[in-house]
């Protein structure tokens, strides 16, 4: 008997969190998922939980699907199921599920982020006949002493996203993209700006890292930036993609590759 799909939203926030950190048992990463980081998750990816789902077994819930919306686009924001009921259909049975409430709405895609080791989901994805994009790295770089000529001047994020516009040679994934960088903007730290000759950066401090949201450029204007970040703290970069341009400045800069992630999507 399979497993009853309800929305995610007759759930609270806190269920949603202890559901999803229970269902990502035994990840490659570190993963539990309190009610806080699932808020922000909910606010600043657009997880849609109205249409996101819960799969209930016996009044237990076992599984769960986010559902992360844009217009026309959605996105796959984590799947998983409790390990005594992987293998069962589960995961097979809500991301089927997904993708008909994402037809529902209207929408002509889903993308989704999945680690590149991670071959039982990507066995998943593959049978529903999701397809590679692209491969994206995770970059982490030391903090470099304060010093030298500084080559960047800090300016509206406003400023920094015009700009990078106007370099970005490849599509932002979604944990990065403008949505994502307008509704972090309402949240703090907010999203700042920085240029340099060439080059430009979206960026947020907190607690003495530092996040590279965004950035386009040339090379030596990425490499200014990148060492201007550095100066503020252990610099990390999520989800670039290999072989672009941010991804070789962070190689250059002596950075190291903590996770290497896949990017899929399926045409609805
Ligand atoms: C990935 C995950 C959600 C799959 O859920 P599941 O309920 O076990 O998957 P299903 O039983 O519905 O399997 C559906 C298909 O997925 C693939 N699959 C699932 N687990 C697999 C495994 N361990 N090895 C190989 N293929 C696997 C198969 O193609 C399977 O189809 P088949 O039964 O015809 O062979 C589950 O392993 C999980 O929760 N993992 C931890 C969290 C996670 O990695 N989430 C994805 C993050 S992007």
């Amino acid at each position: 008997v399979l497993p009853a799909l309800r929305r995610a939203s007759e759930f609270s926030l806190g269920e949603l969190a202890a559901l999803f950190t229970a269902s990502y048992e035994n990840y490659f990463v570190p993963f539990q998922i309190d009610e806080p980081t699932f808020a922000y998750m909910a606010d600043v990816f657009d997880l849609d939980l109205h249409k996101s789902l819960v799969a209930v077994e016996g009044g237990q819930p076992i599984g769960i699907a986010n559902l992360g919306r844009r217009r026309d686009r959605t996105w796959l924001g984590g799947i998983g199921v409790v390990p005594a009921s992987r293998r069962t259909g589960v995961g097979e049975l809500l991301t089927r599920g997904l993708l008909d409430r994402a037809r529902g709405a209207g929408a002509r895609e889903m993308v989704l982020e999945v680690i590149a080791e991670n071959t039982a989901a990507i066995a998943l994805y593959e049978k529903l006949g999701f397809v590679r994009l692209r491969e994206l790295e995770i970059f982490t770089l030391p903090a470099a002493e304060q010093g030298g000529a500084p080559d960047d001047v800090q300016v509206e994020v406003e400023e920094a996203i015009r700009r990078i516009a106007a370099y970005r040679d490849q599509p932002e994934p979604w944990q990065r993209d403008d949505d994502t960088i307008a509704n972090l903007a309402r949240r703090y730290p907010p999203p700042r700006g920085l240029v340099t000759p060439g080059a430009a950066a979206v960026y947020r401090v907190e607690r003495g890292r530092v996040s590279l949201l965004q950035a386009a450029g040339n090379p030596s204007g990425l490499r200014a930036a990148v060492e201007g970040l550095r100066r503020m703290g252990i610099l990390s970069a999520v989800n670039y993609p290999s072989g672009g341009s941010v991804a070789a400045t962070m190689r250059v800069a002596g950075a190291e590759v903590s996770l290497r992630q896949l990017e899929m999507s399926l045409a609805l």
